[in-house]
């Protein structure tokens, strides 16, 4: 019999605010008109993992829609438990979903224009160089995810690995008609220059940010927007 990840199911507990492949390709283009029912940016975080960010986010900026993401659904079944009671505190003018999706397929989930900004911490390196194509930012995601993006909108990145930084230097200057780097550096906790980014990316450590401080590595972080 083929295995079923027992957290398939369970998740459905939670489809109130957790949304599958299925559920979240009809909303496509129309997030705010159906789900939020407001105009508020829509912010999107892809793999978000355990959720650290998106909920001190949360608590720190309203009148946003926020839309995590990630692929793992183990990982999104605990993360959808803590997500209830964010629904339950009612945050004034914050308001999120949470999509079990691939990042790879924004473009069946996302309309025009539709994402103000986007959240992309610690993706997963594939250090190996036969895995290298499997790293999610490279200039085919960049092509896709430009159109769904409004206009002057972020996308922000945070990285310990050296080489996957590096190849979103190179994959960003490789799409440099739709996209510009508005800032880069090899360590945000010690940045002296772009003070606000820095501060502003210093202030929600991710659970995976959290274990490489401990581990005294360095992070990078990449600034781009669309043009
Ligand atoms: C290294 S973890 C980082 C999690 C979180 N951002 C953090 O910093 O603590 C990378 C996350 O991205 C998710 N992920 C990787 N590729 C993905 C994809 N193509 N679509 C959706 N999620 C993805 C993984 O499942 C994992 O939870």
């Amino acid at each position: 019999m083929p295995f079923e990840n027992p957290y398939k199911s369970k998740i459905l507990d939670f489809q109130d605010f957790v949304f599958t492949h299925d559920q979240s390709s009809l909303y496509q283009g129309n997030w705010n008109e159906k789900i939020f029912k407001n105009t508020n940016p829509i912010k999107l975080e892809i793999g978000s993992g355990y959720g650290d960010f998106m909920m001190s986010y949360s608590k720190n900026y309203d009148h946003c829609n926020f839309i995590g993401l990630d692929f793992r659904i183990k990982r999104s079944f605990f993360l959808a438990k803590k997500l209830e009671s964010l629904k339950n505190d009612s945050l004034p003018y914050f308001d999120f979903r949470f999509l079990v999706v691939n990042a790879e397929n924004l473009n069946q989930y996302f309309g025009p224009q539709e994402i103000s900004e986007v959240f992309y911490f610690f993706p997963d390196p594939w250090p190996k160089k036969r895995h290298h194509r499997r790293r999610l930012f490279q200039k085919k995601f960049l092509m896709n995810l430009h159109p769904l993006l409004r206009e002057g909108a972020k996308v922000w990145v945070k990285t310990d690995d050296d080489s996957y930084y590096q190849w979103m230097l190179d994959e960003v200057q490789k799409s440099n008609e739709i996209f510009k780097i508005f800032f880069q550096t090899e360590n945000i906790y010690q940045e002296s220059h772009f003070i606000e980014e820095r501060n502003f990316l210093c202030q929600f450590p991710t659970k995976f940010e959290k274990l490489f401080l401990e581990q005294s590595k360095t992070i990078k972080a990449l600034g781009i927007v669309k043009i």
